[in-house]
């Protein structure tokens, strides 16, 4: 055996997160880590790595018996981890991060060449083609995560522990990265692969262990278990897609038939061709694409993120001037951003405090919210998005990354605005608290808010959308609603080459 756990058990304050854990991996094998938001994975792999200390267990790694205090000793003993935030300084170059902390040197001095050379060969078969002088933070979440993975094996080489790194990535993408994992794999590397997508887990794994409640649950040959069973040992229950089905038909035929909103030629040079966008009251209007095609590029203009070079935005009362995401909150829009780290939520402060954050400020400070309305605005939150917390008042920071997220999507929520851009809302969700938020954003269009949505997953931008918007190369290449909505044209739009297309106009 490569990797052994035995009776590991961690406390927080109040809380016991693991509870007499077992694990193991064995050298050539892509084992799963698996659970529901907030089971304890994530406390597991820091547990194991030494990010945090644990209260009682031994770690055996090749049959020595290791305790390691950081991460960085963990690396050095071959443990290599990327976890769902890239940690990597966007700052640096590229190069830069790939070398970090043992740079060559020529006569004492970092030397770039050899520096960039080095980056190079590390990124060798990753297939990324980017210049390692640019700046990390140049390249989108998908590259930055890349790069991240390579820099953890070309350091650790032993096992390597992926923490959801694909919950950012686009299907090539992620198919690209699988690769890379097969590949080290085969080489002989143990892998540990956290993840939300199933499909992903089936794809890659060869054996799954699910954690409930910081307890484990089982371990299982992928190949001899099926979905439903899977998701039984997850929740402790099976998920019910009679529910599902039935909010999926309550949701037809509510779209009126005069925009909400209009967004006419906008634009900007470099980042999104011009286009057009009515919204309905009511609707939930889907934007599909790879990743870097312009859906998110689409969101800001939209929302006054980037300033447009062409375009007005108009309501039912006349043009709306937003130049500003402030211009925006006061028009009634909302966005809820992809990357909850520098745009979501302020770590530090409370569940109750980041709820009602944006609200307050929309309102501005000199009328505050009281008490009380914020001790109401977080348990009915915590409630309908069953955000997984000991109390309203504990730190964001201290929850798991997946009730993170549903705490952003409270919070703009809870401005109730007339417009609301969700980017990747259920990106680290789980499959129980996934199915939560599309049933949410059901309701609350039901009461008249429309939604822009953008999401990877083709399945749920199909099952949720009443229109999909088809992005490709910073263009609006397609329009598709009621019966068009299916994967096959969605994927057909998404391929299809510029040149057939002027062929066909
Ligand atoms: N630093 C911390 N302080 C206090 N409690 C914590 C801390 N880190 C995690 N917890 C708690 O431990 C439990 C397990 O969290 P963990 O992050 O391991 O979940 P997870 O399985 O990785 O979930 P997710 O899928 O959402 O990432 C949660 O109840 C969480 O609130
Ligand atoms: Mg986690």
């Amino acid at each position: 055996m490569l990797l052994t756990i035995q009776n590991l058990t961690k406390t927080f304050v109040g809380m016991k997160a693991l509870d007499d854990v077992g694990f193991e991996l064995e050298a050539g094998e892509v084992h799963a880590l698996l659970g529901e938001n907030g089971a304890g994975k994530s406390t597991l792999i820091k547990s194991l790595t030494g990010a945090y200390s644990r209260d009682e267990g031994t770690i055996t790694l090749e049959g020595r018996t290791i305790s390691p205090r950081s991460t960085l000793e963990a690396q050095e003993l071959g443990i290599g981890t990327v976890y769902q935030e890239v940690n990597l300084l966007p700052n640096l170059t590229v190069a830069q991060n790939l070398t970090f902390g043992r740079e060559p040197r020529r006569f004492g001095i970092i030397d770039g060449r050899a520096m960039r050379r080095e980056a190079e060969a590390m990124l060798e078969g990753y297939g990324l083609d980017i210049d390692v002088s640019h700046d990390l933070g140049n390249y989108s979440v998908a590259v930055q995560q890349i790069v991240a993975i390579a820099r953890a094996v070309a350091l650790s080489g032993k096992v390597l522990i992926l923490d959801e790194p694909t919950a950012s990535l686009d299907t090539r993408e992620v198919e690209m990265l699988f690769d890379v994992v097969r590949k080290l794999r085969d080489q002989g590397l143990g892998i540990i692969f956290v993840s939300h997508f199933l499909d992903q887990v089936f794809a890659l794994t060869d054996r799954v262990t699910v954690l409930r409640n910081g307890r484990k649950i089982v371990t299982e040959k992928t190949a001899e278990l099926d979905r439903v069973r899977l998701i039984a040992h997850m929740l402790g229950r099976e998920l019910d897609e009679e529910e599902e089905n039935a909010a999926r038909r309550a949701t037809a035929g509510r779209v009126g038939s005069e925009p909400l909103l209009s967004f006419r030629n906008l634009s900007r040079r470099n980042y999104v061709e011009p286009f057009d966008l009515d919204i309905h009251r009511g609707e939930v209007v889907g934007l599909a694409g790879l990743l870097g095609s312009g859906r998110t590029e689409t969101a800001q203009l939209v929302f006054g993120v980037k300033t447009t070079q062409t375009g007005t935005i108009s309501d039912d009362k006349g043009k709306l001037g937003i130049a500003s995401p402030r211009d925006a909150i006061a028009a009634g829009f909302g966005f809820a951003p992809e990357d909850r780290k520098t745009d979501g939520i302020i770590a530090d402060l409370s569940v109750r405090e980041n709820i009602a954050l944006a609200l307050q400020a929309r309102r501005g400070w000199a009328r505050p919210i009281s008490r009380a309305e914020q001790d109401r605005l977080a348990s009915e939150y915590i409630q309908k998005l069953d955000i997984r917390t000991s109390s309203a008042e504990k730190p964001v920071g201290e929850l798991s990354g997946g009730n993170q997220q549903k705490v952003v999507l409270a919070r703009w929520l809870a401005m109730n605005p007339r417009f609301l851009i969700l980017d990747e809302p259920t990106r680290g969700i789980d499959v129980g608290a996934h199915a939560e938020i599309l049933h949410l954003i059901r309701d609350i269009t039901a009461e008249g808010m429309a939604i822009l949505i953008i999401s990877s997953e083709l399945d749920e931008l199909i099952s949720i959308s009443d229109r999909v918007i088809v992005v490709r190369d910073r263009r609006h290449v397609a329009e598709l609603t009621g019966s068009e909505i299916a994967s096959e044209n969605i994927v057909k739009a998404i391929a299809s080459s510029g040149e057939k297309e002027r062929e066909a106009v």
